[in-house]
């Protein structure tokens, strides 16, 4: 199996946060104290995966360049592409399709948030296993008219994802973290623009499903998911980031630190990005980070 590769699908127009998102992306908004993109970043990161695809709309990703450069910093490689309209999350996998070059990848939301105890190791072990075709995450939410809905048997088997349906069938939301074998593109060019004139990764899901198996794992009570497209929604994830951190005194989805731990870069250039952030509580932070890892490597 080829070096699985990532996609952060960040574009669309964030209609449902105006006026913030008027003339700044959402996926660039704060989630408290870090720009959303960090978090999907972090958690691509956290799988192992290494080169990373950004899709954007025209005007913002220019600015996701700015903010996120060549990813050498943090010992990643990051490439750009646009998507000139919101056509669908499907088509991420059709523009991504020469970057991938044959293959697998995960997929996910800009505007997905994911945080649990052993999160980063079940990410790392999906990652590199190439038997599965799909490994979709759902997650129980009281909400489930808002999003994809999967319906599973008793015996945790996915039996079909349904979007945004009036009758829900279960209470499990279909998170935007998507883990795909190679097939992905190729499927994604099958697919047609659904009502609403879309390339809906719903359906794309339930291709994979009428084909083969797709494994779907339930994230438990020791797993938060935010799709942080509301104010509402925005404000909760930012709340329990902060409740976290200040309550244990470290940071969640800090790219250095991730990429400091899994030996991708030097602590001196962590020192070096600390310069970058002066006297912020981020830049301080990395400071203490790279105390700290010190410490424990002498
Ligand atoms: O967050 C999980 C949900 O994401 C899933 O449960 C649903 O199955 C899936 O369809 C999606 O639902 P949303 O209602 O959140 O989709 P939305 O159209 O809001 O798009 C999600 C994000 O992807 C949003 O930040 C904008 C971005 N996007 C969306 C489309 C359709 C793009 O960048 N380009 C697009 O063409």
């Amino acid at each position: 199996m080829k070096q699985r590769k990532g996609i952060i699908l960040a574009g669309g127009s964030g209609t449902r946060l105006y006026p913030m998102t008027n003339v700044v992306s959402k996926q660039l908004l704060p989630v408290f104290d870090k720009p959303m993109i960090y978090y999907p970043l972090s958690t691509l990161m956290l799988a192992g995966i290494r080169e990373i695809l950004i899709i954007s709309t025209p005007e913002d990703l220019p600015r996701f360049e700015n903010l996120l450069d060549t990813g050498a910093q943090w010992g990643v490689e990051i490439q750009y592409a646009v998507q000139p309209s919101p056509d669908g999350i499907a088509q991420a996998l059709i523009i991504g399709a020469e970057f991938l070059s044959g293959a697998p990848c995960a997929l996910i939301l800009g505007d997905n948030i994911f945080h649990g105890s052993g999160f980063g190791v079940k990410l790392q072990e999906i990652s590199v296993d190439s038997t599965r075709d799909l490994t979709l995450f759902a997650c129980q939410v009281h909400d489930p008219e808002r999003y994809g809905v999967a319906e599973i048997s008793r015996d945790g088997r996915l039996l079909g994802i349904e979007e945004k349906p009036s009758q829900p069938k279960s209470s499990y939301a279909v998170t935007g973290l998507y883990f795909y074998d190679e097939q992905a593109p190729k499927l994604a060019n099958e697919l047609t623009p659904s009502a609403r004139g879309e390339l809906e990764i719903t359906a794309l899901n339930n291709m994979y499903l009428s084909r083969s198996s797709v494994h779907v794992e339930r994230l438990d009570r020791g797993h938060v998911w935010f799709d942080t497209g509301t104010p509402e929604s925005l404000s909760e994830a930012a709340q329990y980031v902060q409740a976290i951190e200040h309550r244990q005194g470290v940071k969640i989805h800090c790219p250095e630190e991730i990429s400091l731990h899994k030996g991708w870069i030097q602590p001196e250039e962590v020192i070096e990005q600390a310069k970058l952030f002066k006297n912020s509580v981020y830049g301080r932070y990395l400071v203490k980070v790279v105390e700290d890892f010190r410490r424990d490597v002498d």
